[in-house]
């Protein structure tokens, strides 16, 4: 167990906060930035292809310029089907990983056209106002990004999804709080996967035929593994140089003590790793 935590990425990640509590380095900005572009893939594959036809297997790419090549192909595409650019709804905009999503859309030639095709919420909208938000249902496709801490009304609610005006047909959960009891998006309840991108939304009786999938991947970053790993590492850099000082500097004095917390709370027996990995720290 204790090996799993010193390898998992997420616990690292987690581990490494500045002083204000802000991850020091973070993969937010890609997965937000990939989410968006795979459900404008999605968005697109819907209406040039039958309800029943799964969208296809996502490979990772060799760069950015290649996604956005696909991404704007498929909008064209899509475009000309629904005589309309996509409305997308991002909500958590102001986040690292809504400004990757708004940050895709922007690359696809979203905003460029339209100004306002994405509408960025985050925290003041959501407070004014708690869900479930019909704004959602109504545009084409959602992009959720919030950081959940806490229980909040959900954004969606299953009946919701009859509405006359529904025009969503794909949600992205970049958060991917899919087990979570507080998932505010209660419409789907597993993980899909690169080679498995979406997963058919079960809609309730009287729901018009427009189909519905969500994208619930948990690593979209490694879609693009060029761009997320270098974004990633300048990020880390500057602490890692620090390295050799690590008594003294607060990210690591940080990392050390929440390593301990953790490791405090494992089963006995199972910390045999840890002295053999404060002994290889010292
Ligand atoms: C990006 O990837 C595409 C195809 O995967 C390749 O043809 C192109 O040369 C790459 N561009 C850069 C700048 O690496
Ligand atoms: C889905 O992914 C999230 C985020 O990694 C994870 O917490 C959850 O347990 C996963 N749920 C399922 C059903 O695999």
């Amino acid at each position: 167990m204790v090996d799993r935590f010193r390898r998992d990425p997420s616990v690292n990640e987690a581990n490494t906060k500045s002083e204000k509590g802000r991850r020091v380095a973070a993969f937010g900005y890609h997965a937000g930035f990939a989410g968006a572009a795979l459900a404008l893939i999605a968005w697109a594959w819907q209406l040039t292809h039958a309800n029943d036809e799964p969208l296809y297997g996502m490979k990772p790419y060799e760069n950015e310029t290649a996604l956005i090549k696909d991404v704007k192909h498929a909008v064209e595409e899509g475009k000309e089907k629904a005589g309309h650019l996509p409305r997308v709804l991002v909500i958590g905009a102001l986040g690292r990983c809504g400004s990757g999503a708004v940050g895709l859309c922007k690359k696809a030639g979203l905003l460029e056209i339209i100004p306002d095709q994405a509408q960025k919420w985050d925290l003041p909208e959501t407070s004014a106002k708690p869900g479930p938000y019909q704004e959602i249902i109504e545009s084409d496709v959602f992009v959720n990004c919030i950081y959940l801490s806490a229980k909040i009304p959900p954004f969606i609610e299953p009946q919701s999804l009859s509405s006359h005006d529904r025009k969503l047909s794909v949600v992205c959960d970049v958060s991917c709080d899919t087990t979570n009891p507080h998932n505010p998006i209660p419409i789907y309840d597993i993980n899909t996967t690169f080679s498995n991108p979406t997963v058919p939304v079960k809609l309730p009786s009287g729901a018009s035929d427009v189909p519905l999938s969500v994208i619930s991947i948990d690593h979209l970053p490694s879609l693009l593994p060029r761009e997320a790993s270098e974004a990633f590492s300048n990020q880390l850099l500057p602490s890692l140089l620090e390295l050799k000082d690590w008594k003294n500097v607060r990210v690591w004095q940080q990392a050390e003590k929440l390593f301990d917390e953790k490791c405090a709370t494992l089963p006995d027996g199972a910390v045999d790793g840890k002295a053999e990995l404060s002994a290889s720290q010292s």
